[in-house]
């Protein structure tokens, strides 16, 4: 009885404790809810007092750099075009770099991607793309061009407002603008701004900073690195949270984003377009007299192509010591030959080692690459072809078995695909994109991480026979028809059609 009337008010005190706490966080959610509410709705208004109209039945995509030529652009041409060819009475504006035409644009566009887009597009000129060059800031660069962007978004806006804007260029910092505008968002995502491997990278760098007791003061700006990181990558979910529809171009980029954005939904999956049609017009079977690999990839040290050749080396190796025994058994008069009487085609073989150099250095990397291959006895069956013209690397991969690629966590791998599309077999790294995107179903090729492996999956492909190999190649070049145009522009369509930003509702 004592006890209980103890308990009894104790119990009382905790239950009104955890009542008013919990009126108190309603209230303030309540409460904080509605002003950014209030705000967001002053906003709306103040923006849309000093924007123009939106343009009816129009589509926007912001681009800066539209005249370059690699692969975001090409992302933007197909995605131009595929909305040319579904939607033809779309008004099509494209916000870029003050001093491009369409006609202009139509014709990099052709020369740099064979890609034909029709001129009866507008371009908006943006006249202050400095502000997003990382060369303008020295420090605080991820911060200061992200307001770089928004000022460059209000320059285009101001000049005409679509109903609908693609971001195809990764500017996540404008998105909160467009929607105050009234403008529905839709991202091409290549790369994250911010990834949650760099919040990695700098809390490790702290740790290490910590360790060296010589550099006196750096903690504290580690720290301060640190708090800035996250708060830029909380500021980067949330302006990644007033999209309407996400599109990514990886699995690598649709886990960082989909961890960082605030959205419930799941980013769409789109693979960039690649140039693989030609390739993919390649006859599939080979002349099997003068067998070969390939490897495809620029003399960088990631790269890794001494790795390839150490493997080729084993294989070689290995067959050899086959080619030995049955030499003995032969020589001792043993009437029964045990070993594989395949691995003549593994010493037969050759490595084509096919790259481009940008700078002294890659070439340095080609001479000891060389010399790596003299030392593992390979002469007589390793080439080098560096800096070959495209139709020679065509002429390569249509003649190869098997691809040989090394790089570590590449986030693609476009080797790889060109590989698959020319009806080589893929010998690919286990790791990254290879892995996630390109050979996710392990019938079309190898996935493989140390040397050993790797000697083991070039000796299979070369001791191949015909029909396996066909039978493989065949399934190679389907999955590479993935990664063409025509994928891309489907799955481009088919992303703003069901987030309902397609087609567009013309008394909106
Ligand atoms: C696309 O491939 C064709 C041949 O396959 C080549 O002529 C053209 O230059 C390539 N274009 C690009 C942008 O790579
Ligand atoms: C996605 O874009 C990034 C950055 O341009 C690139 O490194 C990566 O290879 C792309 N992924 C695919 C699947 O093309």
């Amino acid at each position: 009885m004592a006890i209980l009337s103890l308990v009894a008010p104790a119990v009382l005190i905790a239950l009104a404790f955890l009542v008013f706490g919990l009126v108190n966080s309603v209230l303030f959610l309540g409460v904080s809810g509605c002003l950014f509410l209030l705000l967001v709705l002053v906003g709306k208004a103040w923006i849309r007092r000093r924007l123009p109209t939106l343009v009816q039945n129009s589509v926007g995509f912001f681009h800066p750099f539209a005249d370059s030529g690699g692969g975001g652009e090409r992302v933007l041409w197909c995605a131009v075009r595929a909305l040319q060819d579904a939607y033809p009475d779309l008004q099509i504006l494209i916000y870029c770099k003050a001093g491009n035409t369409a006609q202009s644009l139509c014709v990099r566009a052709s020369s740099a991607f064979s890609l034909d887009v029709d001129d009866t597009f507008e371009v908006i000129p943006l006249t202050h793309c400095h502000l997003i060059s990382p060369n303008s800031y020295p420090r605080w660069t991820m911060l200061q061009q992200a307001l770089g962007s928004a000022h460059l978004a209000y320059d285009g806006l101001s000049q005409a407002v679509p109903q609908v804007m693609v971001d195809t260029s990764g500017w996540a910092f404008m998105y909160p603008l467009f929607r105050l505008a009234g403008v529905k968002v839709a991202s091409y995502t290549h790369y994250p701004t911010i990834s949650t491997d760099m919040l990695q990278r700098v809390i490790s760098r702290q740790a290490a900073f910590n360790n060296d007791a010589g550099v006196a003061g750096s903690p504290l700006k580690s720290l301060v690195k640190v708090v800035y990181y996250y708060l830029f990558a909380a500021a980067y979910g949330a302006v990644g949270g007033c999209t309407n529809v996400v599109m990514v171009n990886s699995s690598w980029t649709r886990e960082h984003i989909s961890k960082l954005w605030w959205k419930f939904t799941q980013p769409s999956l789109v693979y960039p377009p690649c140039n693989v049609s030609q390739l993919a017009a390649l006859k599939l079977d080979r002349k099997l007299k003068s067998l070969y690999l390939v490897s495809l990839a620029q003399f960088r040290p990631e790269k890794d192509q001494a790795k390839q050749l150490r493997a080729f080396a084993l294989a070689r190796q290995r067959a050899a010591a086959l080619e030995r025994q049955r030499e003995a058994a032969i020589s001792q008069g043993t009437a029964v030959v045990v070993v594989s009487p395949f691995f003549e085609a593994v010493l037969a073989a050759r490595l084509k080692v096919v790259g481009s150099c940008r700078n002294a250095e890659d070439e340095e990397r080609v001479v000891q690459l060389e010399a790596l291959s003299r030392a593992l006895g390979l002469n007589d069956c390793v080439d080098f072809c560096v800096n070959a013209p495209f139709s020679e690397v065509q002429q390569l991969l249509g003649g190869a078995v098997g691809g040989l690629h090394t790089m570590v966590d590449e986030h693609f791998g476009i080797s790889i695909v060109e590989y698959m599309a020319a009806g080589t077999i893929p010998i690919a790294h286990n790791s990254a994109g290879p892995k996630m995107d390109i050979l996710v179903d392990k019938s079309c090729g190898y996935l493989c991480q140390s040397e050993e492996e790797y000697a083991n999956a070039i000796t299979e492909v070369l001791q191949m026979d015909q029909s396996r190999r066909m039978k493989i190649a065949r399934a190679a070049r389907e999955r590479a028809l993935q990664f063409s145009d025509e994928r891309f522009q489907e799955g481009f369509l088919r992303a703003l059609e069901r987030g309902g930003l397609l087609p567009l509702n013309l008394h909106g």
